[in-house]
């Protein structure tokens, strides 16, 4: 915090605001006292200057593409690290040691299991349901499961809620997949590591042995890592202002789940891989840039785009080195769908529409392609995001939660409705 400020003039009033000078970025005007001293309010629908915490996790800079972790580059992480140890690092501030990293690893895989009741849960659900709204129903219905780590004015319950999550996203998410495909469902095995634990739940079925491929469990683990979190994005904010009112772990998370799920957010990696798929061959790709850049349509080019990153998004170079790697470990380097996505990023960027608005493929673009390889469907893309991104949320719900200046989230309005009017009786309307 600095002694700076700033002087807002707002008729006969000249009202001098603290100005907070953070680590890196932007310096922020602190509005708190406007409305107790102004008797005006602020008016930023999508939060697109707003600071609506203060935070010490994850820090963008989106002119720059940079994304930091604690203060560590996404591209060290993802070339040098692997998933556990970056979730460390976001809940408790600084990489483990190895002991520290054993334990950790040690808590989480010990609670990797779900309680056994929660299968009927599962089973009410249709199978044709989509796995997302499987998930949102049963992490929110984990409050009825885990009374012992709700109490959230508890450091001791708020921690074992945190590793529950972690551990038992990719559980839930394997066994909502298991169950709209009609296989059995596949319990944990606590001698894999995270993301090879995942996806043989996934995809291991009881009448075969099966191996997972080390290839495919280190591009799983990095897709894990490169979304593990995002500072405070539609989603994670969603969790914060769910938290806000002291509501539980699970109900928070379930929330962030809820708003994942949209396309324009978490839902974007099955929307575009869809998309790739629609347009086939890359002839037709004139055709989708064309629509993407006619205002009386709709549509737009799904995995383009970001709120944040205007230069490019270090995630999206990851991804695209790895979805490179993947297939041509997978002998599938000929794919079409890569093509297209190859052949739309090289059209969209030439474009001086793309250029102009600072359009550039996000993390979602090559994401699916990888996943698709691996065998998943669709719609599993955005599970895999959600079970990712637990610990972003978790790590951001703990911080707010320990936060004594924490209140309850209350945005104001600017209301254009009617003013005070009498009711009219209903004979004479
Ligand atoms: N295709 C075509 N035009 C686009 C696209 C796109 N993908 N994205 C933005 N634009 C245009 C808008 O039409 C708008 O044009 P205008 O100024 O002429 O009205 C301009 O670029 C700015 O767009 P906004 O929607 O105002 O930007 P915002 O920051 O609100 O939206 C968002 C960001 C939601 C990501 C948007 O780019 C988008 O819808 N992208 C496609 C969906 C997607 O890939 N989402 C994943 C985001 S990453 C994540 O959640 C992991």
């Amino acid at each position: 915090m600095t002694e700076k400020t700033a002087k807002l003039t707002y008729g006969d009033m000249e009202l001098e605001l603290p100005v907070h000078t953070p680590t890196v970025g932007p310096d922020v005007i602190d509005i708190t006292k406007l409305y107790s001293q102004g008797k005006v309010f602020t008016y930023d629908p999508g939060f697109t200057s707003t600071a609506a915490c203060e935070s010490t996790i994850t820090y963008i800079d989106g002119g720059k593409g940079e994304l930091l972790h604690r203060g560590y580059p996404i591209d060290q992480l993802a070339a040098k690290s692997h998933y556990l140890e970056v979730c460390y690092l976001l809940l408790y501030g600084e990489l483990p040691s190895a002991d520290q990293l054993e334990d950790f690893e040690s808590r989480v895989t010990n609670h990797t299991m779900i309680h056994e009741q929660m299968m009927f849960l599962f089973r009410g659900f249709r199978r044709d349901a989509h796995p997302m709204a499987i998930m949102n129903g049963v992490v929110g219905a984990m409050s009825a499961f885990y009374h012992d780590s709700t109490d959230i004015s508890d450091p001791w319950q708020r921690e074992v809620a945190s590793i529950r999550m972690i551990a038992k996203m990719p559980t839930i998410a394997a066994m909502a997949y298991k169950f709209t495909i009609g296989q059995p469902f596949v319990y944990p095995r606590n001698d894999l590591d995270y993301a090879s634990n995942f996806l043989r739940m996934c995809f291991s079925v009881p009448c075969e042995d099966y191996q997972v491929d080390p290839i495919l469990s280190r591009a799983m683990d990095r897709i894990f890592t490169l979304h593990a979190d995002h500072e405070q994005n539609a989603s994670t904010s969603t969790v914060r202002l769910a938290s806000s009112s002291g509501a539980n772990p699970f109900a928070c998370i379930a929330a962030g789940i809820a708003c994942l799920w949209g396309p324009a957010h978490g839902g974007a990696n099955q929307a575009c891989l869809e998309m790739l798929k629609e347009i086939g061959t890359p002839d037709r790709i004139p055709e989708f840039i064309a629509r993407a850049k006619d205002k009386s349509d709709p549509f737009r080019l799904m995995g383009f785009g970001h709120r944040v990153y205007k230069n490019f998004d270090p995630r999206a170079t990851v991804m695209k080195q790895s979805a490179d790697e993947v297939l041509d470990l997978l002998g599938v380097e000929n794919n079409p769908t890569l093509q297209v996505a190859k052949e739309l990023e090289a059209a969209a960027l030439a474009d001086p529409y793309f250029a102009e608005k600072k359009l550039f493929p996000n993390v979602d673009f090559y994401s699916g392609i990888i996943l698709e390889a691996m065998g998943f469907p669709t719609s599993m893309f955005t599970p895999i995001f959600a079970v990712s991104r637990t610990v972003g949320w978790i790590s951001q719900w703990k911080e707010m939660i320990a936060d004594p200046a924490m209140k309850i989230g209350r945005p104001r309005q600017l209301y254009t409705g009617e003013s005070q009017r009498d009711y009219v009786d209903i004979e004479n309307r």
